[in-house]
């Protein structure tokens, strides 16, 4: 197994000497654990894409402190600039045109010539992108097409021997993971829903924004494959009840739930339960895990996109 270690000054600096000789380091953030490597070392970004089973094409978010460390990476517009003041530090990932002497490894970017950057608000994510004085290529600490890790210990289930050092910052606050807003084309698109929603994003941008990047069967954010987020087991969503063998994951006090997103009907924190529920459901003696309707506006279109595509077919 992984070694877990509480986050502390020690760990953070022993976390940022691994990250910089080119080894994997797990860490919190308030979205998801995720599972970084050294942005601008081509070995180490390779070691992620083995470690998590994860197609080439799909390429990885670079998370820096602040936005003096993200312009160095890629190109801001005021559209940028806007988003970033408003949400940075926080649940929110921007697709930018890459700058040519940004230094980061092109397997980062699997080919494309933007980059998906993010500053992290988690404090104990804070203290190691400063500890570590590089870029982190961070995608979601599971194996790929697994449902994405809330807890240390997740991680450790998920990826074992893959990697050495778990930093333990508790469970994440968000849940799941951040927003991806596409700002390389002339209309913003949302790729991937997330805690800071649609209406938010056009709200500051004062203008619309479009969601998803058009025709599903060739997304234009490569991740965004329909399965994902995927339990073992089969998922059956808009559940009133459960068939033989079913768990019930309810929500707003769902009657007959074994258990429930949010007895009080919260999306955050439902959000925030959704994996690590998804996981206790996911084993014997249940055989399939069965989900009640949740709410489709705001937090909830990104907790319904999780869950279609941990329902859809394999
Ligand atoms: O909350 C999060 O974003 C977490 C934490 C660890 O920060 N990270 C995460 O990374 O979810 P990952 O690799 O699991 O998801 C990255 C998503 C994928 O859907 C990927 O296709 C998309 O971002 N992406 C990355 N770079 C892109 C680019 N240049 N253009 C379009 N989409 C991109
Ligand atoms: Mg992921």
């Amino acid at each position: 197994m992984s070694r877990i270690e509480a986050a502390s000054d020690a760990v953070l600096t022993e976390a940022g000497a691994h990250l910089r000789a080119g080894r994997l380091v797990a860490f919190p953030t308030e979205t998801v654990y995720g599972l970084g490597a050294d942005a601008t070392n081509d070995d180490a970004v390779a070691s992620i894409f083995e470690a998590k089973g994860r197609p080439r094409f799909n390429p990885l978010i670079v998370h820096v402190s602040d936005l003096a460390a993200a312009v160095a990476l890629v190109k801001f517009d005021d559209r940028a600039r806007k988003l970033a003041s408003t949400f940075w530090p926080g649940p929110l990932t921007l697709v930018l045109p890459r700058r040519e002497d940004c230094g980061l490894s092109l397997l980062v970017s699997a080919g494309l010539d933007s980059v998906a950057v993010r500053v992290p608000a988690h404090p104990v994510a804070q203290g190691l992108l400063r500890a570590v004085a590089r870029p982190v290529a961070a995608p979601s600490a599971n194996r790929s097409g697994a449902i994405s890790p809330t807890e240390a210990e997740h991680v450790a289930e998920s990826l074992g021997e893959r990697v050495s050092l778990v930093v333990d910052g508790g469970a994440c606050t968000v849940g799941l993971e951040s927003t991806v807003v596409d700002l390389t084309g002339p209309q913003p698109a949302i790729l991937r829903p997330g805690a800071v929603t649609r209406e938010e994003v056009a709200a500051v941008l004062g203008c619309a924004v479009i969601e998803g990047g058009g025709d599903p069967a060739a997304p234009k954010s490569p991740g965004q494959l329909l399965s994902h987020y995927a339990p073992d087991r089969p998922v059956r969503l808009g559940a009133t009840d459960k068939q033989p063998g079913e768990a019930l994951l309810g929500f707003g006090g769902t009657a007959g739930a074994d258990l429930d997103l949010s007895p009080d009907g919260s999306l955050r924190e439902a959000a925030a339960h959704l994996f690590a529920y998804l996981r206790r459901l996911d084993r014997a003696p249940f055989t399939g895990i069965a989900v009640a309707p949740v709410p489709d506006d705001g937090l909830g279109r990104a907790i319904n996109d999780r869950l279609q595509r941990a329902a859809a077919p394999r």
